[in-house]
């Protein structure tokens, strides 16, 4: 039995395209495995603080030195802390806002990477400490960025996503971009049905890996 992380980040409710192929992955995966559990978080209806100068001085005291004052400063960023590491499996959706993520994903970001909590700095340099897991990424993108067309150098979206999950750790990560959005007709169809076929695989494929004994 796994646990799965599944957050949304769009501020959109039902017209968000993010948010309708997560959940369509959801609903498939708990088909395929009716006993696993699931925590969702709204961050685009309900976002976390973004980090002010208590939260930074807590963050960097010794947690024998920690005061009330100090605790409560940090006290989202250890709940969201908690809940990351109890999951096995990520699910998240995010919208591209100007070739990148939404504030909102960022101020999450932000409370997660927290060093001797999901990193520490050793002699050999960093090490993330979010270990054998795994993620799915869904993003909703007006344009295209493909590999090889010239507006793929504009995507800061994927490779930061992939950066900034790989320093805490998380290196296994699958995206499912799906594309081309502000199009209109068939080619926004298109790519949404594109983008369901890549989830269902996914569900088969994670399925096959057995993924349960992940982080045990
Ligand atoms: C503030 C804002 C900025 C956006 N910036 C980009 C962008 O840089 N590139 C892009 O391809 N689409 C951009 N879009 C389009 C969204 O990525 C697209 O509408 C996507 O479907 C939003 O996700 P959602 O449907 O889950 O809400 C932007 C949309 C908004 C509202």
């Amino acid at each position: 039995m796994a646990h799965i992380l599944h957050i949304d980040v769009s501020p959109r409710a039902e017209r968000s395209h993010s948010r309708s192929l997560t959940k369509h992955f959801i609903s498939a995966w708990k088909e395929a495995h009716p006993d696993d559990t699931i925590t969702y978080r709204d961050l685009g209806h309900y976002p976390v603080p973004t980090l002010d100068e208590s939260w930074i001085a807590a963050s960097f005291t010794p947690s024998d030195k920690i005061t009330p004052e100090l605790a409560e400063a940090i006290k989202t960023s250890d709940e969201l802390i908690d809940e990351l590491l109890a999951a096995d499996y990520y699910v998240f959706g995010v919208p591209m806002y100007n070739f990148s993520i939404p504030s909102i994903f960022k101020a999450y970001i932000d409370q997660i990477v927290r060093v001797r909590h999901t990193f520490i700095i050793s002699d050999k340099g960093y090490e993330g400490l979010v270990k054998n897991r795994k993620m799915l990424i869904v993003t909703a993108r007006g344009g295209s960025y493909e590999p090889g067309t010239p507006t793929a150098q504009y995507d800061f979206q994927e490779p930061f996503l992939r950066t900034i999950f790989g320093f805490i750790g998380i290196t296994d990560i699958t995206f499912v971009n799906a594309e081309n959005l502000a199009m209109h007709g068939e080619i926004r169809t298109q790519s949404l049905a594109n983008a369901r076929a890549a989830l269902d695989k996914i569900v088969v494929n994670w399925s096959e890996a057995n993924i349960s004994l992940l982080h045990a």
